[in-house]
């Protein structure tokens, strides 16, 4: 089941789009806005694509010429710079003429960033995605030095690649820092950035603290409180048929579901569902899929319901020709708990544990799934997160209706009732509207305690 590319596209598509919202409501008036980051490889690489979907101007830097060229032949970077001379020009008049385009940097990101400052560009979004869950294997390349001299580098002195890694980092949160405070919106990209430049003793925390960032996570401010809060997460479902046509069909399918449920859903997730209904009638013309014939979506836990009902009929009535299995990413609701990635929004102490992945894997297992699973490690690192996930199939019977049912509404809800339980505003709007929507659901909810009168108290 690969679905690799789709997803990653579709997710930071999400999460881009949602930070040029931060930085200003109105589509009108985010043409033209400037995002700068790092990284055009395997999953860096959505974010030009990403980013012109959203309608910013965007500047990638990549230090390897085979990530640059990559990304270019693909066309999900527009046009390639390997001089900041040549570069500082073209992002001067994207900007004025407020183009879409995805620029890309060959070069080291903290030169990029230092001639930004030089140049007093006022730059609207920052962020990174260089490898730094890695930084002394190759995940991140220190300035100063050319990619050859750096591989050299870390296989025969590694100290001094260490060491001047770190001294990148300190380099490269200073410039961050330099254009935060002239306006620019910065996030972590849940790569180990602030994490790393804090080890590396970069001016990263907030005043008079020692273990509080300046900067949030991605997932602190864009997709947890917009998206996993909600239910919304990375929906997915792969056609044994390996046809297109039943892509088409299940794409209408989806359509169909999400349009007939903006009419009615409430003002805090029609945004959500409208982003998606963009993104699955372009779907076919984004052209993303690889290997398996295969979609992804965010949608909630009645989106998840609805399609998958209505996938399971049309398998039944035979205008779909195979058995659908549907899937998730760890990158969801429920399924994780990764307190420095899907978990980081959850602020009452409680995300150092491992409870809601295990209840969902072993929920997930009891209400029907196919198979499922419960492992470590991932992109934040070994020991640091536990992913539960799931496989359901579908084959047209009435049992598969019943199992997608009572399955897909606990992987969905046992996330959101937990999110709740932490005093998440938007999990406790959307447990509330699930108990009206399902009388037989009975989630305790938190009592909310004004802090002020409870720190008078001791
Ligand atoms: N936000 C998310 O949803 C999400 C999802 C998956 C992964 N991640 C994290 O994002 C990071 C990147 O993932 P990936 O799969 O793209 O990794 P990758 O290693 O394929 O790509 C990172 C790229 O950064 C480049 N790079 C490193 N240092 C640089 C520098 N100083 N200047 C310019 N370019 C530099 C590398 O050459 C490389 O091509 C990882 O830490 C990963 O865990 C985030």
């Amino acid at each position: 089941m690969y679905i690799g590319p789709q997803g990653i596209v579709h997710g930071t598509t999400i999460t881009v789009m949602n930070a040029a919202r931060k930085i200003s409501k109105s589509e009108e008036d985010r043409k033209g806005k400037l995002f700068i980051t790092a990284g055009l490889g395997g999953m860096s690489g959505a974010q030009p694509k990403a980013a012109r979907i959203a309608g910013l101007v965007s500047v990638t830097a990549e230090i390897n010429p085979k990530a640059v060229n990559t990304r270019h032949s693909q066309k999900w970077v527009d046009e390639v710079f390997d001089s900041l001379d040549s570069l500082i020009p073209r992002i001067k008049k994207a900007v004025t003429d407020k183009e879409a385009v995805s620029l890309a940097y060959q070069g080291n990101v903290v030169d990029l960033w230092e001639r930004l400052v030089k140049e007093n560009i006022k730059v609207d979004i920052g962020s990174d995605q260089t490898s730094l869950h890695n930084p002394w294997a190759g995940g991140y390349y220190p300035a100063g030095f050319s990619l050859e001299e750096s591989n050299k580098m870390m296989a025969e002195n590694p100290a001094q690649f260490k060491t001047e890694v770190q001294k990148t980092l300190v380099r490269h949160i200073n410039a961050v820092n330099t254009l935060h405070a002239k306006g620019m919106y910065f996030f972590d990209y849940g790569n180990a950035f602030l994490l790393e430049v804090s080890r590396a003793g970069g001016d990263v925390f907030k005043k008079n603290s020692k273990d509080e960032f300046k900067y949030n996570s991605y997932v602190q401010d864009i997709l947890g409180p917009m998206c996993f809060d909600y239910g919304f997460g990375p929906f997915r479902w792969v056609y044994t048929s390996a046809s297109e046509n039943d892509l088409r069909k299940t794409d209408e399918i989806a359509l169909g579901v999400l349009e007939d449920m903006h009419k009615t859903a409430p003002e805090e997730i029609k945004q959500q569902l409208s982003d998606n209904i963009v993104w699955i009638r372009d779907a076919m013309k984004n052209n993303l899929v690889v290997g398996s014939q295969a979609r992804i979506l965010y949608a909630d836990s009645e989106a998840r319901v609805k399609i998958a009902e209505a996938i399971n009929k049309a398998i039944a009535e035979g205008k779909i020709t195979a058995p659908v299995v549907l899937g998730r990413d760890h990158h969801d609701v429920s399924g994780t708990d990764s307190p420095y990635r899907e978990t980081s929004n959850i602020y009452d102490g409680s995300k150092f544990t491992a409870d809601m992945a295990v209840q969902n894997f072993v929920g997930d297992a009891f209400r029907g799934a196919t198979w499922i699973s419960l492992h470590n490690g991932g992109g934040v690192g070994w020991g640091e997160v536990i992913n539960g996930g799931f496989g359901l199939v579908l084959d047209g019977s009435v049992d598969a209706d019943r199992r997608l049912k009572q399955m897909l509404f606990w992987d969905v809800n046992n996330g959101i009732a937990r999110r709740s339980w932490a005093r998440n505003k938007e999990a406790l709007f959307a447990i509330k509207r699930e108990m009206e929507r399902t009388p037989n659901l009975k989630v305790t909810l938190p009592n909310l305690v004004d802090e002020k009168t409870l720190d008078n108290l001791f």
